[in-house]
């Protein structure tokens, strides 16, 4: 019997993406999969059901789950939603482990495998499974776009009969995969682009994208190409320099992130005081707490009527059809290899990737991290 594959509707509030989009349903049909839909899961993504030719749709989520051999997901499933699957299945998505000690022991109860997307080694082979790369790289965009209509300026040079218009300024902080992609957006817009980050390799990569890079003297890479944590030193030096491009810039898009821990705070109340009037600063940080001190995650105020804090969550979940897409090929690339000529999923726990990305299986947390 191929091994039935089942897609749920999202049941986080505003979670608008979907783990599965047409094109990718077709190859995971052509690779014999038999596959079912929670009916009309995908409509917050502008997907019909009709869009989806040879995968069946079940009205009832619990209907739905009974028969999953393998549940594919965005957000990390619930208690409620463990309970209707079938011991025994795999369930692929975010998890975000470090907030979900429930749900691994409920996990590890039913014998349910687990792969964490967000678990997914950062190495070459698995760039095309890297769904923190699609979804960051969205955000980074998204961030410029929300940067740019908060803010009481253009962002390009204009020359027009009413005189001319002087660029932006705007100031990435944090270079990974959100931050260059902010900087290549805000280029495209016209904006005059500084950027930072510890990490000295992203002077090269700012520099490619047409950025200034800010030098802060401080240097602090990590294991696996992360960041490490800085030392009171290193943040005051740190602090130092970025105040006088801090006060200067029109729009800061800030994404700094250390894995595993809450979002360094680089954006005092101080410097955000010193800021111009009208400055906005988007922190695309907030899901960690943010990177600016006085950032409310998930809320957009005006601190002392002058400078505009944005501090967006899901970001990428706010263009869902592409988010979807992207996001769903990274699912299809990770389990495809593992498709048998019958259509049965056969999972490979050697192989590199998924030896990475597994969090729960045959009742324990096998993640060595987590299992700690
Ligand atoms: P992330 O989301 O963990 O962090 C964003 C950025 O914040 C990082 O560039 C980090 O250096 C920076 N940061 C941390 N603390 C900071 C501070 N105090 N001040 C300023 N900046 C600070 O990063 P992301 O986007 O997940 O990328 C992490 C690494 O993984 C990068 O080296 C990236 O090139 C690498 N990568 C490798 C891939 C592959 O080879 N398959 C795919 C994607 C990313």
């Amino acid at each position: 019997m191929p091994t039935r594959l089942v897609i749920p509707d999202e049941i986080t509030p505003g979670e608008r993406r979907i783990a599965l989009e047409p094109g990718v349903a077709k190859k995971l049909n052509a690779a014999g999969l038999n596959i079912a839909m929670q009916q009309g899961a995908a409509l917050s993504s502008y997907f019909k059901d009709e869009d989806f030719a040879d995968v069946e749709t079940v009205a009832d989520a619990a209907e739905l789950y009974k028969d999953a051999d393998l549940v594919f997901k965005v957000m990390p499933p619930t208690l409620d939603e463990l309970k209707q699957m079938k011991d025994g299945c795999t369930v692929v998505g975010f998890m975000i482990p470090s907030r979900n000690a429930e749900m691994m022991a409920l996990m590890c109860e039913k014998k349910i495998t687990s792969l964490a997307m967000e678990l997914v080694p950062r190495i070459t082979r698995a760039q095309s499974m890297d769904a923190l790369s699609s979804q960051a790289s969205i955000a980074g965009y998204m961030g410029v776009l929300m940067g740019a209509q908060l803010a009481p300026v253009f962002f390009p040079m204009l020359t027009t009969a009413a005189g001319t218009i002087r660029p932006a300024k705007v100031l990435i902080i944090g270079v990974g995969v959100a931050g260059l992609q902010a900087i290549a957006t805000a280029k495209r817009l016209g904006a005059i682009v500084e950027a930072y980050d510890v990490r000295s390799a992203t002077r090269e990569q700012v520099e490619s994208l047409g950025g200034k890079f800010i030098d802060t003297g401080v240097s602090a890479e990590g294991e696996g190409g992360y960041a490490r944590e800085l030392t009171d030193e290193e943040k005051q030096q740190q602090q130092d320099v970025l105040a006088k491009h801090i006060s200067m810039a029109d729009v800061i898009i800030s994404t700094a992130a250390i894995p595993g821990r809450p979002s360094p705070k680089i954006i005092s109340k101080a410097m955000v005081e010193e800021m111009k009037v009208g400055s906005v600063i988007v922190d695309l940080a907030s899901e960690g707490g943010g990177n600016c001190e006085l950032t409310k995650p998930g809320e957009t105020f005006e601190h002392k009527g002058s400078v505009t804090i944005h501090g967006p969550l899901n970001v990428a979940g706010e263009l869902p059809i592409h988010a979807s897409e992207m996001y769903a090929k990274n699912l299809f690339n990770l389990v495809s290899p593992f498709i048998s000529d019958q259509g049965d999923l056969e999972l490979d726990f050697d192989d590199d990737v998924i030896a990475g990305c597994v969090l729960t299986r045959d009742g324990a947390i096998v993640h060595e991290h987590y299992r700690k």
